[in-house]
């Protein structure tokens, strides 16, 4: 007889494995299946995120940017470095480390929370009947479980370009991006999104010569366009070389490296030559070997599980989250749902705010920002005012010897409730969360502003730029 549980989640990246978390806490009989296999063949837990995206980037992006202090910015300090190296080796491994620690993290709050684990590939077989849905799970065995209620968690892939698959040799996805055995002289990006900037700055402070292709005329069409000249100001200080506008034609791979034909926003036919060429154009949902037909579980023309607004799919008991529906591919919206689900399972109120899910992009300098952009306000037709602060005034920021950027607020123009935060600069990924706070408590500009920070902080250049909304800063 199969073993029975009452919620079975298909995939243990941040989407599957919170969610199996908050089921088990939930008093329910919890299995999560993961197919992710580490460099031995074991386990590892925690999806793309934990081993080829949010983690291992972080890991590189900090690493990276040591090196980049040292080689340019701690002289500045009065900080002498001489015979600066680089062990990339030693610095890939550390990544490496980082990444099993938080495998074995997980791992470990599975027993914790009492998680029954299977390591294989689940896949559903056939409609469920009255018990629940039967899946097959295909490891080093193979064996049928059954479950009440499903959660599929499958995530995402990377988007290859059409005729130039990935070998993870010299045309690289984010895998291959983040295990480059040599520092590449010259390297290549398709697509300036998250990915593209991302690794694109990792490469360029280790010494390569980077050039980035995208598609689009605007630069970082998704966020704020005050923030987004700003950070291309910053970006091109650096020599991060961007096109825009640029259509990419034939990718030929060979043993010298990669070359790539594109035509510029001019319609000049060009030739980018490179060592390695990372393609960040994007990913898909995985619904992979999951057998969705077999159960009639409904995709879209995306290849993404249709769900509403409650994660719920087109089947009884059966639920999706996190990449593979729809939404923003992040690990904290993709955890949000996977909680919300568990909740929902047990008849609480599981609650997502999607307005208030906040970006980030890890770069130097770097950018995060939570609800509405100046141009979504201004193409709905809200009313708003507009509030900014430099950090070239903010006392913390001088001593750091990092000023670059701004804090921006957008508040109703007759509530003054806070509708976006945005800011470019030093450590944006932690100020964010004030502002998200904020907005959850649908808290007014004013609010902020008569709220105390510490002296010196980056944080007062977000009670300034509050202030500002009303056009009092006080420092600047
Ligand atoms: P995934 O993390 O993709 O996990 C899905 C899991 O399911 C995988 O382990 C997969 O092997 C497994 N699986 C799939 N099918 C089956 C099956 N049939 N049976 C068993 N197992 C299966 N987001 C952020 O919020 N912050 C960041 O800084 C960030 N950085 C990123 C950097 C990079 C380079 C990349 C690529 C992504 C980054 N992301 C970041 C996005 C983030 O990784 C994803 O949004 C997140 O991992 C989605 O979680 P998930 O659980 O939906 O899917
Ligand atoms: P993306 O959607 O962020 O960016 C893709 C870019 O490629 C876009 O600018 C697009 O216009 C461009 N593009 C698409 N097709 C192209 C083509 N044929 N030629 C040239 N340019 C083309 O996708 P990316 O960077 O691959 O990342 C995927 C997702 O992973 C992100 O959207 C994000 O959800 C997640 N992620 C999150 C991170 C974070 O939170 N810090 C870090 C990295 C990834």
């Amino acid at each position: 007889m199969s073993k029975q549980f009452d919620v079975i989640v298909i995939g243990g990246g941040p989407g599957g494995y919170i969610a199996a978390i908050r089921a088990a806490q939930l008093g329910f009989n919890t299995a999560c299946i993961d197919e992710w296999k580490n460099g031995k063949g074991g386990p590892a837990l925690g999806g793309t995120c934990t081993n080829v995206g949010c983690i291992p980037s972080k890991a590189l992006l900090q690493s990276s940017e040591h090196f980049e202090h040292a080689g340019k910015h701690f002289a500045d300090h009065g900080i002498e470095v001489k015979g600066l190296g680089l062990d990339l080796a030693k610095m890939i491994a550390r990544k490496d480390q980082v990444v099993r620690q938080n495998n074995d993290g997980i791992a470990y709050l599975f027993k914790k929370n009492k998680v029954t684990f299977f390591h294989g590939r689940g896949s559903f077989v056939k409609p469920g009947d009255g018990a629940g849905y039967e899946i097959k799970v295909a490891g080093a065995t193979e064996e049928s479980i059954v479950g009440k209620h499903i959660i599929v968690a499958t995530g995402s892939t990377a988007r290859p370009l059409p005729g130039a698959p990935f070998d993870e040799e010299n045309i690289l996805s984010n895998d291959g991006a983040l295990r480059v055995p040599a520092v590449p002289k010259k390297l290549g990006l398709v697509g300036s999104g998250v990915i593209g900037l991302e690794m694109g700055s990792v490469w360029r402070r280790l010494g390569s010569e980077v050039t980035i292709l995208e598609a689009l005329p605007d630069f970082l069409g998704l966020v704020d366009e005050q923030v987004a000249r700003e950070a291309k100001k910053a970006f091109d200080k650096q020599g991060l070389k961007i096109e825009l506008g640029v259509k990419v034609g034939e990718v030929k791979s060979g043993k010298k490296g990669v070359s790539v034909a594109w035509t510029n926003a001019k319609g000049e036919a060009k030739t980018l030559e490179v060592d390695k060429l990372i393609v960040s154009i994007g990913r898909v949902p995985n619904t992979v070997g999951l057998n969705p037909e077999s159960v009639g579980l409904r995709l879209d023309e995306r290849g993404a599980v249709v769900v509403d607004g409650d994660c719920r799919t087109n089947l009884p008991n059966v639920w999706a989250v996190g990449d593979v529906v729809r939404g923003p591919m992040l690990a904290h919206k993709a955890e949000e749902e996977g909680v919300a689900v568990a909740e929902r399972i047990a008849g609480q109120h599981g609650h997502v705010n999607f307005n208030t899910v906040p970006w980030v992009i890890y770069t130097s300098p770097e950018i995060a920002w939570v609800g509405q952009t100046e141009q979504q306000l201004k193409a709905a037709g809200v009313k708003y005012r507009a509030g900014t602060f430099p950090f070239m005034a903010n006392g913390r920021a001088r001593a750091l010897g990092d000023t670059t950027g701004l804090v921006k607020f957008l508040a109703d123009a007759a509530t003054d409730e806070i509708l976006g935060v945005h800011i470019v600069g030093p450590l944006a990924s932690e100020l964010i969360a004030e502002a998200v706070v904020a907005m959850e408590f649908r808290a007014s500009s004013e609010d902020i502003a008569r709220i105390c920070h510490a002296h010196p902080s980056l944080s007062e250049a977000t009670k300034e730029a509050a202030l500002a909304v009303d056009k009092r800063t006080l420092n600047f």
